[in-house]
Formats: C-alpha cells, sequence, structure tokens
C-alpha cells in the first residue's frame, strides 16, 4: 500500500518548485486538489504547478477568486479552480466543471471542500499545512485507485532529488 508522503518548504520559491516539480510527473487527466488555510500557499504551488507543465511565464497564476476558473495552455490544457466564493453547486454546471474534470487536462483546485461530498471520484490531494511564517508542510495523499502508483512515483522522485 502506498502511503502518504510529506515535505517541508521553508520559502515561497521553494513550494513554487514543488509545484514545478509536480507539474512535470503529473499525467494528464490529473485532478489535483488543495486543502490548506488562507495564505497557506495554495496559489503558490499552483505557479510552480503551471511552469512544470509547460504553460508560459507570460502568464502570471492568480487565483480565480471571482471567475472561479481560469483555463491555461502547457503541454496539455491546465484549468486552475478557486472554489472559496462557490456559493451555490449548481454555479457548477454552468460553468461545465462536470466536463473539465473527466477530460484530458490537468485541473488543479483550491477550496474542493466546497464540492458536493464526493464529488471527485479520484483525484491527488495536496494538503498544506502553515508550520511557521515560512514554513509549510506539504502532504500528498492519493485519493481513488487510479492515483496510486502516482503518488509512489513521487514518493521515489522526492527520494532521488532529495527533498527534506
Ligand atoms: N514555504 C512557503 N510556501 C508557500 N508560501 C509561502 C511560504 N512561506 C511564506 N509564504 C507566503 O505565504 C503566502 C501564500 O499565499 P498564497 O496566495 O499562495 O496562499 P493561498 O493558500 O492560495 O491563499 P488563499 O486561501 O487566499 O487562496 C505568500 O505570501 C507567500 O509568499
Ligand atoms: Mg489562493
Amino acid at each position: 500500500m502506498t502511503s502518504d508522503i510529506s515535505i517541508i518548504t521553508y520559502s515561497h520559491e521553494e513550494t513554487c518548485l514543488f509545484g514545478e516539480f509536480l507539474g512535470e510527473i503529473v499525467p494528464k487527466g490529473t485532478v489535483l486538489t488543495l486543502d490548506g488555510d488562507l495564505g497557506s500557499g495554495k496559489t503558490t504551488l499552483v505557479q510552480g504547478l503551471a511552469k512544470g507543465l509547460g504553460v508560459s511565464d507570460k502568464y502570471y497564476i492568480t487565483s480565480p477568486t471571482y471567475t472561479l476558473i481560469h483555463e491555461y495552455t502547457g503541454r496539455c490544457r491546465f484549468f486552475h479552480v478557486d472554489l472559496y466564493r462557490l456559493t451555490n453547486p449548481l454555479e457548477l454546471d454552468e460553468l461545465g466543471f462536470e466536463e473539465i474534470i473527466s477530460g484530458e487536462s490537468v485541473v488543479a483546485i483550491e477550496w474542493p471542500d466546497k464540492l458536493p461530498q464526493n464529488y471527485l471520484a479520484t483525484c491527488l490531494s495536496i494538503k498544506i499545512d502553515t508550520m511557521d511564517e515560512n514554513i509549510r508542510k506539504i502532504t500528498i495523499i492519493s485519493c481513488g485507485l487510479e492515483n496510486k502508483d502516482l503518488v509512489g512515483e513521487i514518493g521515489k522522485k522526492i527520494k532521488e532529488r532529495k527533498w527534506h
């Protein structure tokens, strides 16, 4: 059984780099959920993720707080979703959310707890804990069978790269 993976980052840049590392590894169709308090570093990680997915750095990644979804193109389509302001799950239908998460795109979702329970069949769950002003604990958990191998692979590469 694959166990969860945790790493510690000591700066904004390091969380960005970790996101980039994930962006290089995740296959098309991966849905990543990002849990963590306000200001924990979810968007920071997504900025790196976009870079790792090959999104041009002429795009500055900011949270789609009001529009809920931003779309980019890298080695595949990439959707950055921020559900903080989602008040009614019916809005998801208007946004075509079901189609977005079931396609070949990579999707990163901030505030996934706003989704109805069991909405996502499978995802790579990332939890960010603020340990201190600049210190974050990032935990990766496989959610659904399909992502088990991916978590194992990420763990192996983390060891190779000697992340903390
Ligand atoms: N190790 C670290 N990793 C990530 N961010 C860090 C770290 N140390 C300090 N920071 C700072 O924490 C803040 C993280 O902000 P960010 O917008 O990424 O958080 P967020 O979780 O997306 O917030 P929100 O819930 O408002 O969307 C930034 O100001 C960043 O510089
Ligand atoms: Mg954010």
